[in-house]
Parts: structure tokens; sequence; C-alpha cells
């Protein structure tokens, strides 16, 4: 991911580098907004904090109701801060909805001297987005699937090549200006600033692919409670990506009506006594199922549980299967699925998900970090780790150009801020040897 239309303009806080910078990821979900602080130290990611409060402020993935959403990401952002004991003034941001589209581009780029630089890439990728984009739609992400150097393809990094032309094809990820703006809007009325704006299953990725499976080829399908993310690694590249606006809310919108139960015990009762797969469940299991309207609760075989379910689980995974297909790359996904999102916590959807997809399925957990890591144990935490995966590595790329992001925040109480000053703009630094080469390995 080396270019991705970051947002944020470079001033710096002003502590000492060596006592590691603060990432912090922002995922604002259909069901919870969820912040998770991360210090980069010499050797890894730190999990610090999380503040995780439910948001009723999105629909399907979009922000419909601007307060609620202020309400809950201001909630989230001081429990994160006050476990990690941080102040938090920049994040990095998620973005998801069924606005979300990807699409090919290619850029090319005389080699200045005959030996590949970064300036070369950088033009190369330049002239790969100076593509028209609807007046109402923005880039999100270059995304670089190879590079060409003269008449050889196939490039990941071209870096010290020899040649005259380089080529750059990539999948740009575009989306809804309003929604994009409505996102930082919203962390912006909370007083924070938005270093980038990132797909949520890109961040996703980021937290629970491994490289090998990137570089064989698999799918991340991240289901939360209001949509459901698809994003294709072929060659270690992202070669699609796109959003269905359903997710784990279907469900349980279901369960109320077809068992005619309230929509807060459908939700208990599908995380409790669900199943994806109604054969997994035995004929003689029973559930107690709160009336609504001060209805008696009545008890009901599990099994018309499984069978409301069912349904409407092999509907997202049919979706999924029909976007894969559609994009041709199907055969190229040889490490198969990795399943992420809150709803794929619910029993028997492996499964079903390897029967209808026809390869082989996992559960992503999130990965990489280290610290309070049982906090973020669970596939809902996907995103808001990967985000702090991706501002890491978007600190590492600044480091490397040897500019420090303005955003960057280091650990530093109230007291060590008067100190520092606030805002001062930003400084040349050169790189931190030993964070540098571990985020170079690491990413
Ligand atoms: N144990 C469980 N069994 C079944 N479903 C579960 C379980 N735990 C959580 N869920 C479901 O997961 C969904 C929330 O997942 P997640 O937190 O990933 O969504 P989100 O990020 O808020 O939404 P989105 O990404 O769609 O905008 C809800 O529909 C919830 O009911
Ligand atoms: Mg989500």
């Amino acid at each position: 991911m080396s270019s991705s239309g970051r947002t944020g303009s470079h001033d710096r806080t002003g502590a000492p580098q060596h006592e590691g910078e603060i990432v912090v990821g922002l995922d604002i979900g259909t069901t919870k907004v969820c912040a998770v602080v991360g210090e980069i130290a010499d050797d890894g990611i730190t999990i610090l904090g999380v503040g995780s409060v439910p948001c009723r402020g999105l629909r399907k993935g979009i922000v419909s109701n601007i307060d609620w959403t202020v309400r809950s990401i201001r909630d989230a952002i001081e429990a994160a801060q006050t476990m990690a004991g941080v102040e938090i003034r920049t994040v990095y941001a998620g973005v998801a909805g069924s606005h979300i589209r990807s699409q090919t581009s290619d850029g090319v780029a005389a080699i200045a001297g005959g030996e590949v630089t970064r300036a070369d890439v950088e033009r190369a990728l330049e002239g790969a987005r100076a593509i028209p984009v609807d007046a109402d739609r923005q880039i999100l992400h270059v995304l670089p699937r190879e590079y060409i150097v003269d008449i050889q393809d196939g490039i990941r990094d071209p870096i010290g090549m020899s040649g005259v032309r380089l080529g750059a094809k990539v999948n740009l990820i575009t989306a809804a200006t309003s929604c994009v703006q409505n996102v930082i809007r919203c962390a912006e009325r909370c007083g924070l600033v938005v270093a980038d704006v990132v797909l949520e299953s890109l961040a996703s990725a980021e937290a629970v692919l491994s490289d090998d499976e990137r570089e064989i080829g698999a799918a991340v399908v991240d289901i939360g409670g209001g949509t459901t993310d698809i994003l294709l690694y072929v060659d270690g590249g992202i070669a699609h990506a796109s959003v269905v606006p359903v997710g784990g809310n279907n469900i349980t919108n279901d369960i109320a009506a077809g068992l005619r139960t309230p929509m807060a015990e459908a939700d208990r009762l599908k995380r409790l006594f669900g199943c994806a797969l109604g054969r997994m469940v035995a004929d003689d299991e029973e559930i107690e199922v709160p009336g609504v309207g001060g209805q008696k609760p009545r008890r009901t075989p599990r099994r018309v549980l499984s069978d409301i379910i069912e349904p409407r689980v092999e509907e997202i995974f049919a979706v999924v299967r029909k976007r894969i297909e559609d994009t041709g790359l199907l055969e190229q996904l040889s490490a198969g699925v990795v399943l992420t999102g809150g709803s794929v916590l619910l029993e028997g959807t492996t499964e079903i998900a390897e029967e209808i997809l026809g390869m082989p399925v996992r559960v992503g957990f999130p990965t990489g970090v280290r610290g309070i890591t049982q906090l973020v144990h669970g596939p809902q935490y996907a995103t808001g780790v990967g985000l702090v995966r991706y501002g890491a590595q978007a600190i590492a790329e600044a480091h490397a150009r040897e500019v420090v992001p303005s955003h960057s925040m280091t650990r530093m109480t109230a007291a060590g801020k008067q100190q520092a000053g606030e805002g001062t703009k930003t400084e040349e630094t050169p790189k931190s040897s030993k964070l540098w080469e571990w985020l170079k390995a690491a990413f």
C-alpha cells in the first residue's frame, strides 16, 4: 500500500521519537464505534487501550445521523484515552458502504536517471490516478498491483532497476465524497484530526491476512452488522474491493420478525443459540423466546431459530460468491477465504461458507500486535487493529521519506503537551534506524 491518498497535513507535537509514536484506529461501524490505541515500539506495535461503544448513527456502513455518531465517537475515544493514558488528537478512520467501488488503471513515467527512483514510482502512480472520476466521488486509495520496467512485467518493487520506461498497473478505490466527508466531519466535531480515511476491509485485511495468503491469493470477507465487505488479493496485490449492504443486523431483523420478539432479544438469541447450519442443531434442543408487548415467553425448538438464520446467511454467501465470480478471479484464490467481522462468530458460519464458496475458509482474528491483546481478540476488532497497523505503516513511509507526519503523536500527558508546545510545523527528521528496520520487516 505505498500510495493511498492520505489527507493529513504535517506538523509535530515534539516528544522525543524514541518514546514511540501513538497510532489510533477509529472504526466507525454500523453497530459500534471502536477506538484502538497502539504504540509503535522498536520491535512491534503495543496495544495500550481500547474503547468500544454501541453506535446507532450509521445505516449499512454509512453515517446517517451525525449527532448520534459524534456521541459514540466521543465516548469511544474517551474510554480508549483513559485506558491508554494518552491524549488522542489524531486518528486513522475507517469508511465502508456500498458506494465503495474499485477499478483498474495504468500510469507511465520516464525513468529519469536510467535507474528507477521513488520519485519515478510516484510519477507513474500519479499518472494512474489521473483518470476522470465522477464529480461526487473521490479516490480513496491507489493500490499498486504490478510495475513494468520496459518489457519486464510482474515487478513488485521496481526501485533500483535499470530501464527507460516505468509502467504501473493499479487498483483505484473510489468512494462517494459526501460519505467520506461525513466520517471526517464526525471525527472533527469530536476535536480529532483525521490523518487518513481508510477502506475498512483494507484495514481488516491488514490485521488478519498472512503474507503467504496474500501471495497465493485470498479473499477477506468482513461481515459486520450492516455490511459485508469483500477484498480480493491476487499475486500479493489487491485485485478487487466491494461492499454488500447486508450483515448481521439483517439476521437479527429476520429473527425478531420470525419469532415475534424484540430486536434486543433477537440479537441476544442469535449470539447465544444461533446456528447458521440447521443440521448442526439437535432436534430436541429448545430455547426460551421472550414475547413482545407483554406477552409471555414461550419455548421453541432451537431448530426454528436456525431455520430463520440459515437462508439469510446462505444469501450473504451467495452474493459474495457471485461478486467473486464476476471478477473472474475465483480460480486464483488458492488460499481460500478469511472471514472476519462480528457476524462470523455465529456458529456454523465457516461450514456453510465452505459449502457455498467451495473453498477453504477460516476465521481471521487480529494479529501482529501485542500488549493488552485480549481486548481486541475477536473478529469484530479486525478493522480497529488493522487501522492501527495501517497507520503505523503510513508513519513508516513518512519516515522513509525522512519527514515525520504532522499528526504524529507520542505518549504524552497533558503536562508534557504543555511543555512541548502545540502544533509545531513539519520538520525533517532522520529515520530512526531500529524502528524503521522493524517496520520495513513487518510490512
Ligand atoms: N457471538 C455472535 N454470534 C452471532 N453474531 C454476533 C456475535 N457477536 C456479534 N455478532 C454480530 O456481529 C455484528 C456486529 O459485528 P461488527 O462489530 O463487526 O459490526 P460493525 O463493525 O459495527 O458493522 P459494519 O462493519 O457492518 O459497519 C452484529 O450484527 C452482531 O449481532
Ligand atoms: Mg465493521
